[in-house]
């Protein structure tokens, strides 16, 4: 029995391992070929665009590049397309697109003014989460286009995308509310709008995140009350 207990734990072991060092290759590789490449933000978008480097190529009718100003000084980051962002092929334009909106106009910016991505480029099917192969796999692309807009600061959008760019399992609950840094960049975890939608007692927690931003930046933020 004890031996077989020990060759379970090994082979375990070794497969976890396995796991590991290919997500890191996929990883490593990817990013190593477009930063070798000078490439601007129209050039990865085509990469983008004929990207087949998971399961989930087969699947979109789109892929979802992001959108906005190529200068933004804000880089809001979401978790992946839904079916109406898969429709359409820009990041955030269903209900949570709506709410995104509102939040950005809340410190005074519109959606121009910013820029608007996603860890994932592709809609995972039925909206499910996006998985660890598929976020090692898409990072890099995301990795290359915060080089490009070189943002002065990111709003990470729930869960996936606060975890992912800190690499910490921490929950967003935990996270939210503080600056962190990604790669020298200020980081401010927030809720995901989705996650509003069904729970808005998180908006007064989103609200007093944006206003750090605001400020972090130097905006003025508009009066709520008018
Ligand atoms: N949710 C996201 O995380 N991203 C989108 O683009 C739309 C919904």
């Amino acid at each position: 029995m004890a031996k077989k207990k020990g060759i379970d734990e090994l082979l375990n072991g070794i497969e976890q391992r396995i796991e590991a060092e290919s997500l890191a290759g996929v990883n490593e590789l990817l990013s190593i070929g477009l930063e070798k490449e000078v490439i601007g933000l129209n050039g990865l978008t085509e990469k983008v665009a004929s990207c087949v480097k998971c399961h989930l190529e087969a699947m979109r009718r789109n892929t979802v590049f992001g959108e906005g100003s190529e200068t933004a000084e804000l880089m809001f980051i979401g978790e992946a397309p839904g079916a109406d962002e898969d429709e359409q092929g820009r990041p955030f334009v269903g209900r949570a697109g709506q709410l995104l909106t509102k939040i950005i106009g809340s410190i005074g910016l519109k959606r121009e003014d910013v820029y608007i991505a996603n860890i994932l480029k592709c809609r995972p099917p039925g909206n499910r989460n996006p998985m660890p192969t598929e976020i090692a796999t898409c990072s890099p692309y995301l990795v290359k286009q915060i080089q490009i807009i070189k943002p002065r600061v990111i709003c990470a959008l729930g869960k996936f995308s606060a975890q992912t760019l800190l690499n910490t399992d921490m929950p967003i609950s935990k996270l939210r509310g503080k600056f962190y840094y990604y790669k020298g960049i200020k980081l401010m975890p927030t809720y995901h709008p989705a996650y509003l939608l069904r729970n808005s007692h998180g908006k007064k927690d989103v609200w007093e995140d944006m206003k750090m931003i605001a400020k972090e930046l130097g905006l003025v933020v508009p009066d709520q009350k008018k």
